[in-house]
């Protein structure tokens, strides 16, 4: 696997970054995970405007312009094999003495980028949907920003894998639901599909703009509101969404079957407009 590093592409065994990063000291830096389809990167514009927006919530320049990540983007998929790809970016405060507040002068921030075979969902995991669990969402306030600061995320992803489970459902302030551990959750109640405000409490997915921008293209009804703890266990069907998940049904919560325990209707016809968009959009480009 070839990776690139601070200006450089080289095999995945020669990257080294210092012990001193401020990634590995203090989680400090963002990340981005694209799918790339058939070589060419999903929805690259979008990635990367929210990449800008995770910089600017840590208060870090942003070390290229669009153009220069396209181009490396571009040159890091056509080295790796495989024609879906799932491409990972990552950039951190850079390396400097142990301090909490920024360096100053500023270092030079670490930019790694890698890209891995994408697996989508198997067969069985679209027929059959996945389990989740519930638990309280224990993250900061500032859900928004793609940190690579994942501990929070990694517990409790932790409990749904414990639980036999692939993800976890969070709750905030026993009150509303969130998102998942690493996807957004949407909830489908009489035919209409309801997914949770962008709002500081979530990462914006941009799987979760296809399915909202698919679901109003196709006169589906939907509606974006907070989405009360209780939903989830009265909900007709359940979906998750995510860039390297893209939409799968979820027919058991915290060991409570989802309406009728399997993929429902609305999930049968967002994967397939999913699926159909994909391939158009990748046609097109
Ligand atoms: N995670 N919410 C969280 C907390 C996530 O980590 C992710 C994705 C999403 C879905 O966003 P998108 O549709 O843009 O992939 C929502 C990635 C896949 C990861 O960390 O591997």
């Amino acid at each position: 696997m070839t990776v690139y590093l601070n200006g450089q592409f080289m095999p995945i065994s020669e990257a080294r970054i210092p012990v001193l990063d401020r990634g590995f000291i203090f989680g400090d830096g963002v990340y981005e995970v694209i799918p790339v389809y058939s070589r060419r990167a999903f929805r690259l514009d979008e990635h990367l405007l929210r990449l800008q927006n995770s910089l600017d919530g840590i208060r870090l320049q942003n070390p290229y312009s669009d153009t220069e990540w396209a181009r490396l983007i571009t040159e890091l998929i056509t080295r790796n094999p495989g024609e879906d790809q799932y491409l990972y970016l990552h950039i951190t405060r850079g390396v400097a003495k142990r301090d909490h507040a920024f360096p100053n002068p500023p270092s030079s921030p670490t930019v790694f980028m890698m890209s891995n075979p994408l697996t989508t969902p198997s067969a069985g995991l679209l027929q059959h949907g996945i389990s989740a669990v519930t638990a309280q969402d224990n993250r900061w306030l500032r859900c928004d920003i793609k940190a690579i600061s994942l501990l929070p995320n990694v517990l409790l992803r932790q409990l749904a894998v414990d639980a036999g489970c692939m993800e976890t459902i969070m709750i905030r302030d026993n009150l509303f639901m969130t998102e998942g551990a690493a996807s957004n959750i949407f909830v489908v109640k009489n035919s209409t599909l309801f997914a949770p405000p962008k709002d500081n409490f979530m990462l914006p997915g941009i799987t979760y703009d296809v399915i909202l921008e698919l679901a109003a293209a196709n006169g589906i009804p939907f509606g974006v509101r907070r989405i009360g703890k209780d939903e989830i266990f009265h909900a007709d069907e359940l979906l998750l969404t995510s860039s390297t998940r893209e939409v799968l049904a979820i027919t058991r919560v915290d060991g409570i079957q989802v309406g009728k325990g399997i993929p429902g209707p609305m999930f049968a016809q967002l994967h397939t407009l999913y699926q159909d968009f994909k391939r158009d959009v990748m046609r097109k480009a």
